[in-house]
């Protein structure tokens, strides 16, 4: 280009900007991005002068307080921080994908866009669903894509349905979401065994309910047996059944949630897939549904033709976009890894060994910490302090605490909120059977020292570099800052 061309060019961007015909505009792009004089430093700022050594140790220090999966077992009940293998994190870092720019035309992207494609299949046949979309950046976020579907479909039928149920035993963000998306909640009380009653439920469905949200298994670790009846009992009344499925890792390989009546579900990937857990994102999740549903979905998911992949960016049926692109694509390809790193029976055993560890580590505590429910569990397990530690004075709080002097990090506790002083656990089905026996030993020894002398376990933690937090006014007033 020469120069009159560039002065041309020039000439064409100052004359398209609206009202400034006439006005002297040099380049407007350069003018925005100059610091107006007044604002300038006069004089360089002060910045602290540490030596190297100095930064260096108190940064490695510091990484040293920090509990983590690699150097803590971690059995936090519900939202679960899981195994991450190092292999996944490979597979993400080839430059195939590490490299491919977001806007690459899809004749670029083949590698990608197939392996979306092979994992969306994978995902619809071990779920018992007709369609997918990987778009959603975390569990919640999925929710709030699924009702979004949902609402989508009965807008199509010229359905204004206005409430959803949801159990006391489903995830907080189960009503969390509903409510944001406008709807009613309508809260349904578990039975004593921690299950939804049908019956009970058959009362509150009606013309106005537009989806049952189950948590399976749900938060009190149970899986719902009578799942099918509640599919049918919704379905009569023209109610959708949306299935969290963030505890997939208890039924993956074992159990098709489409194949019991269950219309649209959500996965977690860094719950049954070994994906760093992304908190509300940047994490990945999943809605697969059934066929009614399918032209809801978010848009772009990806189609083969002939032996190629496109995106597939559906009709006006479509809610839209719910992330850029095509989700998450780098933890998305972590969890294909560890799928692929399973045979399918393999993927069944997933969730026979999540299950069989929150059963041995529950019957190993349950004489006493009394378990909520008299039945066998599901991945997780709920479980409270015994009536001896209760006329102590003692609280979950403070098994908690006593926990983090023994090298645990603390199980999640008071939830789920319908169990009072609740120890929620979730080994995962990654954890060795000699790490079990560690926990359980320190659980046990907990207790008996605590009835031995309450106040070491009111005190605790001992050890750590910060004592008992205030925690109320850390949540109600946080210091976010230095
Ligand atoms: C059952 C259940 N539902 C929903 C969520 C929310 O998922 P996220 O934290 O990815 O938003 C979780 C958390 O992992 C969960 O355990």
């Amino acid at each position: 280009m020469n120069s009159a061309q560039k002065t041309d060019n020039r000439l064409s961007i100052e004359k398209s900007v609206p009202g400034r015909r006439g006005l002297k505009v040099k380049n407007p792009l350069r003018a925005r991005a100059s610091v107006p004089p007044g604002l300038k430093r006069k004089t360089a700022p002060r910045l602290p002068e540490l030596s190297e050594f100095d930064v260096v140790r108190h940064f490695t220090r510091l990484s040293r307080l920090n509990i983590s999966l690699d150097t803590h077992f971690y059995p936090l009940g519900s939202c679960t921080m899981k195994y991450n293998p190092r292999f996944n994190e490979e597979a993400a870092a080839l430059t195939g994908f590490a490299g491919l720019h977001p806007l690459a035309h899809d004749s670029s992207a083949q590698g990608t866009l197939e392996l979306l494609h092979d994992f969306s299949a994978r995902l619809c046949e071990l779920c018992g669903m007709d369609a997918i979309t990987l778009q959603p950046a975390a569990g919640a976020h999925s929710e709030f894509t699924g009702l979004l579907v949902a609402k989508a479909y009965f807008e199509a039928k010229k359905e204004n349905r206005s409430e959803i149920i949801v159990p006391d035993s489903a995830h907080g963000t189960n009503p969390a979401t509903a409510s944001m998306m406008g709807f009613s909640t309508v809260n349904i009380p578990s039975g004593a065994d921690g299950r939804l009653n049908v019956e009970d439920l058959k009362r509150h469905l009606g013309p106005k309910t537009a989806v049952l949200m189950l948590t399976v298994p749900n938060t009190l670790g149970i899986f719902e047996s009578n799942i099918e009846e509640i599919c049918r009992a919704a379905h009569a009344v023209g109610a959708l059944v949306y299935m969290d499925g963030a505890n997939f890792n208890a039924l993956i390989g074992l159990v098709k949630p489409g194949d019991l009546g269950v219309d649209l579900m959500h996965l977690n990937m860094h719950k049954t897939f070994s994906t760093p857990h992304g908190g509300g994102g940047p994490g990945a999740g999943a809605i697969a549904v059934k066929k009614h549903l399918t032209p809801h979905l978010p848009a772009p998911t990806v189609k083969k033709e002939g032996t190629a992949y496109a995106s597939n960016f559906g009709d006006a049926r479509s809610i839209g976009k719910v992330k850029a692109f095509f989700g998450n694509t780098a933890v998305l390809v972590k969890a294909y890894a560890y799928m692929l790193a399973h045979s399918a029976e393999e993927l069944g055993d997933i969730a026979r060994c999540s299950i069989i560890n929150a059963n041995y580590v529950r019957s190993r505590l349950m004489d006493i910490y009394p378990s909520y429910s008299k039945e066998y569990c599901m991945h997780e397990c709920v479980l409270t302090p015994g009536p001896d530690m209760t006329a102590k004075g003692l609280k979950t709080l403070d098994v908690a605490k006593r926990l983090l002097d023994y090298g645990f990090h603390a199980p999640t506790v008071y939830f789920p909120l319908i169990v009072h002083e609740s120890i929620m656990i979730e080994p995962t089905e990654t954890e060795s059977r000699e790490t079990l026996d560690e926990f359980i030993a320190a659980m046990r020894a907990v207790r008996d020292e605590g009835l031995a002398d309450p106040q070491t376990l009111k005190d605790a933690p001992h050890t750590m570099p910060v004592k008992r937090l205030d925690e109320v006014q850390a949540a109600r007033q946080p210091n976010l800052r230095w």
